[in-house]
């Protein structure tokens, strides 16, 4: 059979990766995906950068609309990103009839209806593998593998960036400012890390997992996002002393109400596997009902890893390509006519709905009867307190005596599991107390059993 032709639009990192493991293991791939994979053409701005990885083995072309309007292409991979050109060419490639293959989480999480259902009346695939956590097939395992299953929960470290940032902070004890910057100059953060340090790139891929896991459309401004700007690295180091890492963390978990849609830092138990999950690597943890807890590890970004997923796309593709598109696997892993409303039996819940356990420092005057009242407003709030420490102040910090010119003390709570609404409303009082001397640090637990 002749061998599948292939347009790629965009060759960077992931994009000469993906050329590059095509042509080393092309025997192998093809032996597994029953024909040969062919890049044969490649759209790039810089022809001439386009030209040093592919040689002649591909046309070179600067507009990425002629790699569209050529008809011999069966399969356009976008390796652009963002949500501006990109979009247009997935949907110009779509509507002439091309199947796509696309690691652009963030075109995906916010516009995926519109595609995925473009992509149904034509009749072709859109494969996202490498979207989520690079070269780790958590895609394939929630749609395929773990199909048996009524997921119920599904948390992952799905952005290198800051977890490197966050193992910095905790192995050198330096603050997160401190870090970032050496990571810029390490080339392991962008110059504008942005959609990395504020969750929005966990958030883009903790959305697409939410819809395969649950069977939701994909609804990515329903999530809850929060970065790692705020942590200190005083709170690294109290949760460490309490037998816990701070990671942040995509969540998505089914509950009696909705679906938790959420990306911020956790406190995760030091002897969870996932908590020792360090540098830029990624990992997911999916629970489901009949299999229980599975983990997923391994590198979420580079060239070669996410080339890893482009090709296990295009593969599934060259199988499928012939087949009739209602027996191939549903993009969001169930068929579209059973894909709950948004809103509907399954709407995703606001923050003050959802259930989890905290950690709390609050910096107080060390005088007498401060934490009876502490504690009060928790007990009247019903939150039950799990562990308590007390700690100088200046033990991390070196600030003992502040600007009040008090004693001071960090009181660090963790709390049994409760309403995040409760929560919110109890703080607010706690933080009036004249004996609370500064915002107060609040960070969710997650125990992840
Ligand atoms: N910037 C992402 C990360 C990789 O740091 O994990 C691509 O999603």
């Amino acid at each position: 059979m002749k061998p599948i032709q292939v347009g790629l639009l965009g060759i960077g990192t992931v994009g000469s990766g993906t050329f590059n493991v095509l042509q080393r293991n092309q025997e192998e791939i093809r032996r597994r995906a029953g024909r040969g994979i062919e890049i044969a053409m490649v759209a790039d701005l810089d022809t001439e950068r386009a030209r040093s990885v592919v040689g002649d083995t591909a046309k070179v072309v600067g507009d990425a609309r002629e790699i569209i309007a050529n008809p011999e292409i069966d399969v356009v991979i976008e390796l652009i990103g963002g949500y501006g050109i990109a979009k247009a060419l997935v949907l110009e490639a779509i509507a002439a009839g091309k199947h796509v293959v696309t690691a652009n989480k963030a075109l995906l999480a916010v516009h995926g209806s519109e595609i995925f259902k473009a992509a149904a009346e034509k009749g072709v695939m859109v494969a996202y593998e490498a979207a989520v956590a690079g070269g780790i097939p958590i895609i394939k395992a929630l749609r395929e593998g773990l199909t048996a299953n009524q997921i119920q929960w599904v948390a992952g470290i799905i952005n290198g960036t800051t977890n490197f940032i966050l193992s910095e902070m905790r192995d050198k004890g330096l603050d997160f400012d401190v870090v970032l910057k050496e990571a810029q100059r390490l080339g392991y953060a962008e110059a504008d890390p942005t959609f990395d340090i504020e969750g929005v790139d966990a958030a883009h891929k903790v959305t697409l997992m939410s819809a395969i896991a649950f069977g939701i459309p994909v609804q990515f401004d329903k999530a809850h996002v929060e970065g790692i700007t705020k942590l200190s690295a005083a709170d690294i180091k109290y949760a460490e002393q309490l037998g816990y890492r701070i990671k942040l963390l995509g969540i998505t978990k089914r509950t009696d109400k909705g679906i938790e849609l959420r990306v911020h830092p956790s406190l995760v138990p030091t002897k969870r596997l996932i908590a020792n999950v360090e540098g830029a690597m990624n990992a997911v943890v999916v629970h489901g009902d009949a299999v229980g807890t599975t983990l997923y590890y391994g590198k979420g970004a580079g060239s070669e890893p996410t080339a890893s997923a482009v090709i296990a796309d295009l593969v599934d593709i060259a199988r499928l390509h012939t087949a009739d598109p209602e027996h191939r696997v549903p993009p969001l892993a169930f068929q579209s006519n059973t894909l709950v409303a948004a809103g509907g039996e399954l709407p995703v819940l606001p923050m003050s709905e959802v259930v989890t356990s905290y950690y709390l420092r609050i910096r107080v005057a060390d005088e007498a009867g401060v934490l009876a009242k502490i504690t009060s407003i928790l007990a009247g709030a019903g939150i039950s307190i799990d562990a308590l420490l007390q700690r100088e102040a200046g033990e991390v910090s070196g600030d003992s005596e502040g600007s009040q010119g008090v004693p001071q003390t960090d009181l660090i709570i963790l709390t049994h599991a409760t309403r995040e609404g409760g929560m919110d409303a109890a703080l607010a009082q706690i933080q009036q107390l004249p004996t609370v001397l500064a915002p107060i640090n609040r960070i969710r637990k997650e125990e992840l059993n």
